[in-house]
């Protein structure tokens, strides 16, 4: 509980202003989110888990997309659940997106929303922010119900882009406290391999970003 405490002071203090601007400015360097929502697909009934889902756009986005489903979002930070939870109930969503503190590393979906098991999780750039990425990908592969996915988008190895975009876009994420997982593939087929699951995994605008899908055989 002190080390969520800890690390949930450090991102509410990171967003504590950004977030009022997050949904207009992210959407322009955020790339392919949409791509992910787009995939997810849930079975009718389902449940639909974000690990890290910051101001909500994406379950909002996703719960409109899939009428049928029940969403539920994760999230350290207090400050970008409060206001995670004003947009969700200004779109009308409140009865369809549950919200929860909890720390990616170590969440328990059992505890905060009484489901063990998910018919979709994903998770949305939050990756990159994370230290304990690796325990993250674990926990989620561990959470799919049966024929369930996890679905992943986050920075990329810029493997198609000029070195010096590259280094310019490097720079400039980590004045946010962003770090592109540059073994992100490698950890996926791991994790899919640890757990028994289907691995595909893509850059995507020129590997800008990287995007994968785990899927329960
Ligand atoms: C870049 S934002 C992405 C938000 C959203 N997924 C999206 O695509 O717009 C990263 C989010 O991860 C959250 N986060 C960072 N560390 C976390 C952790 N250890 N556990 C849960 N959430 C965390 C942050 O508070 C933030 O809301």
């Amino acid at each position: 509980m002190i080390l969520l405490s800890s690390a949930a002071a450090g991102m509410d203090r990171h967003y504590r202003y950004q977030r009022f601007v997050y949904d207009l400015t992210r959407r322009h360097y955020l790339l392919g989110r949409d791509t992910l929502i787009g995939g997810l697909v849930p079975p009718d009934g389902g449940s639909v888990l974000e690990i890290g889902c910051g101001t909500a756009r994406n379950l909002i986005h996703a719960a409109r997309r899939y009428p049928d489903v029940r969403l539920f979002g994760i999230d350290i930070s207090a400050a970008m659940l409060e206001t995670a939870g004003k947009h969700v109930a200004a779109a009308g969503l409140a009865g369809r997106i549950r919200l929860a503190q909890d720390d990616a590393t170590t969440f328990d979906t059992e505890a905060t929303f009484g489901i063990g098991r998910f018919d979709r999780i994903f998770i949305s750039y939050a990756l990159s922010m994370i230290p304990g990425w690796h325990d993250v990908l674990d926990r989620a592969a561990g959470g799919l119900a049966p024929q369930g996915s996890l679905h992943v988008v986050d920075f990329g190895r810029c493997e198609g882009l000029p070195r010096l975009a590259r280094s310019a876009l490097y720079a400039w994420l980590g004045w946010f406290s962003v770090t592109p997982r540059q073994d992100l593939g490698g950890v996926v087929q791991a994790t899919a391999a640890r757990h028994d699951l289907d691995a595909f995994f893509t850059p995507l605008y020129r590997g800008y970003a990287a995007y994968a899908v785990l899927t329960r055989r």
